[in-house]
């Protein structure tokens, strides 16, 4: 089993290059089979849940040619089935995108039910309100998410909670319905947008996308276009933490200083140095921290996606910090494993309270979910002595070549695959 091994104690320094957004490229490439003709997107990062969901959509007749590492080519044209049969796409919440394309293009989808990482409750009742006003009949089965319409009907939906998944969703089956559809109370990530953007550039009628009601005025079908997503918000951050819990000085390079705002605002609360620029971002620490009162909301608010990089740095601040999640419930696993390091974190409900500690020590430890998994390595980076980080696969669903990325920038940090190697990774890094 793949593990990091850690030798903690280098601060970053240096200069990170960010890929493309995850979370932006899986609604990207599932959208991409909407149109008989073909697709280039670029920036794409090469991540499991990207390359899942691409043979996902090869298995039903899609054409997916990867021109090089972040660039490929989708055509759509030659879709045999609306029914997904793959057995890795239920491990990824975005198997629920397709969903949203496929019914929007052929009135029907089976696709299966989402998996993902097990952070709280992830219900889709908000989708299937979606698909069903716009005329959708829609059946859970099998494990399996059954949609089917005679026709799609542009509807006005009212979102019983901000998601991002359903407003993307909808926006997907909406953008090829008869008439127009109205999505209030819609999520306004920066994917969100990026996700409208493309589906314009091949001919979609979307505007507010960004704000919270979005108009989308159907279109009878969508065209090809060359598209590059977007950099991503939570790689960035992660790499803008990972400065500030290791005391580094970091240019996090290829970023969009607007989606970062509220993580900006919070390092300069807690005592780092940011210094903004065109297309990317430097954070110097060189002090002791600051405590901090954090609630994750949905976008222009702090991401939940950034709660446990901001709790590993809160843990080494002078004083008492609250950290409140309010998107998902189960969202502190990793408290366990940062106290086997040395923090000192009460979970009450969907707050944590954390009182800060002078430093971390090495432990064995494992990555409970992808956003969890990279703070945690970024504790062992700042941590005493060694630590070992199981469970790597969760990590390497959103970031690509993490650990390359930081033994770039000073980390002294191996994938592992067995004892043997780490005792030698060890005798290495003394
Ligand atoms: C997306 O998940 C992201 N995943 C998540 O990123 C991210 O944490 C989340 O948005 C919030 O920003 C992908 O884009 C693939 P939601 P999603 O629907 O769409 C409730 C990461 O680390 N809800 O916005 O599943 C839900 O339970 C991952 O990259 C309903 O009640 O999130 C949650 O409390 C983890 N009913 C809240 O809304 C619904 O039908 C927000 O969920 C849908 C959601």
């Amino acid at each position: 089993m793949k593990q990091y091994a850690i030798k903690g104690g280098n601060p970053l320094v240096g200069e990170v290059e960010i890929g493309g957004s995850k979370n932006a490229a899986l609604p990207i490439l599932a959208a991409a089979v909407m149109t008989d003709e073909t697709v280039y997107i670029d920036n794409m990062p090469d991540v499991f849940d990207t390359n899942v969901l691409l043979t996902a959509l090869q298995g039903i007749g899609t054409s997916v040619v990867r021109t090089d590492r972040h660039s490929v080519t989708i055509n759509g044209g030659n879709i045999f089935t609306q029914e997904i049969q793959d057995d890795n796409i239920k491990k990824i919440r975005a198997a629920y995108y397709p969903t949203g394309a496929l019914l929007g293009k052929y009135k029907e989808a089976i696709v299966p039910l989402p998996g993902g990482c097990d952070i709280g409750c992830r219900a889709i009742d908000q989708h299937i309100k979606g698909f069903k006003a716009l005329g959708a009949e829609v059946l859970i089965e099998h494990g399996y998410i059954k949609t089917k319409a005679d026709r799609l009907v542009g509807s006005h939906i009212y979102l019983d909670c901000v998601s991002v998944g359903a407003t993307i969703n909808i926006m997907m089956a909406a953008t090829l319905a008869e008439g127009t559809t109205i999505i209030e109370n819609s999520a306004k990530e920066p994917h969100v947008v990026d996700v409208a953007n493309f589906l314009n550039s091949c001919g979609a009628h979307i505007k507010g996308a960004g704000t919270d009601v979005i108009r989308i005025k159907g279109v009878k079908k969508l065209h090809g276009a060359e598209y590059t997503i977007i950099p991503d918000q939570i790689e960035a951050g992660t790499f803008m933490f990972a400065a500030a819990v290791t005391k580094g000085d970091l240019l996090v390079k290829n970023v969009i200083p607007k989606h970062l705002e509220s993580i900006t605002a919070k390092l300069i609360e807690i005592g780092c140095e940011v210094e903004e620029y065109d297309d990317c971002m430097r954070v110097v620490c060189s002090k002791k921290l600051r405590p901090s009162h954090v609630k994750t909301l949905p976008y222009p608010g702090f991401p939940t996606d950034m709660q446990p990089q901001i709790a590993v740095a809160l843990a080494l601040a002078d004083g008492i910090s609250i950290v409140t999640d309010t998107i998902f419930e189960n969202r502190f696993k990793y408290v366990d494993e940062l106290t086997r390091m040395g923090a000192n974190i009460r979970v009450e409900g969907s707050t944590a309270i954390i009182t800060g500690v002078q430093r971390y020590t090495g432990a064995d430890i494992t990555a409970p979910d992808l956003r969890a998994g990279a703070a945690l390595v970024t504790a062992a980076l700042a941590a005493e002595g060694f630590t070992t980080v199981d469970e790597v696969r969760y990590i390497q669903r959103g970031y690509e070549d993490f650990h390359l990325k930081l033994q770039a920038l000073g980390a002294q940090i191996e994938l592992v695959e067995d004892p043997r190697e780490i005792q030698k990774f060890r005798l290495k890094t003394g």
